[in-house]
């Protein structure tokens, strides 16, 4: 018979032990937190005067995939979060029809302060907020990389890349298998460049299967 003082015992004894796995799971999680705390109070370049709030990225701290975007714009400038606007919402739509859950992957960009205008972050602005990405690679550890357009391919791959040349190829750097493919907001200018998006996504795809 169910006793409610044993079963309380029970799991009293077993609380210490779930609390040490569970932190130890959690650590990925604390880190990215507190250098999301150390990004917030950034002053290393001039994106951060004319930003609302810094965008550090979002998703599963343990995540095997991790997807790496431009920089923030209007929608994630205002909201703290990485592609919420309409380039956000295709790349919902581009996760979806690959299989993923948005929770599941981790979503993160090359610079977090919005760039003025939306104009491309300079080479300067680039270089003082790298190191932040590479450190939420190192604790995110993923297994894949997909750079989105050509900031996140240069930035991470090699800069003198051209999208269209290396996109939907694998490398491995970073303890990982990295991938280019176009930008979200390229497909909203240029239909043409939804079939190749889908054919890299069906390579990550196969991929992440691989890994489970
Ligand atoms: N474009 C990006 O590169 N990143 C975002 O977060 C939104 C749009």
């Amino acid at each position: 018979m169910f006793d409610l003082l044993t079963e309380a015992k029970r799991c009293a004894r077993q609380a210490p032990q779930q609390t040490t796995a569970q932190a130890a799971a959690d650590k990925p999680g604390e880190a990215l937190a507190a250098l999301q705390q150390e990004v917030a109070a950034c002053s290393r370049c001039r994106l951060r005067e004319s930003a609302t709030q810094t965008v550090f990225g979002e998703g599963n701290p343990q995540a095997k995939l991790m997807f790496v975007g431009e920089g923030p714009g209007a929608e994630e400038d205002r909201l703290g979060r990485p592609f919420v606007g309409a380039a956000g919402r295709l790349l919902d739509k581009i996760l979806a029809a690959a299989g993923f859950a948005r929770e599941e992957v981790y979503i993160a960009n090359v610079v977090k302060c919005r760039p003025p205008k939306n104009r491309l972050p300079a080479r300067d602005e680039v270089n003082a907020c790298l190191p932040y990405l590479l450190r939420q690679l190192a604790l995110i550890r993923p297994q894949i990389i997909v750079c989105l357009g050509a900031l996140a391919t240069q930035s991470l791959l090699d800069d003198k890349a051209r999208i269209s040349v290396v996109r939907g190829r694998w490398f491995d750097k970073y303890n990982a298998k990295i991938m280019a493919t176009y930008h979200p907001a390229a497909l909203l200018r240029d239909a043409t460049k939804k079939r190749p998006v889908w054919e890299d996504m069906k390579q990550v795809r196969d991929l992440y299967r691989k890994l489970q």
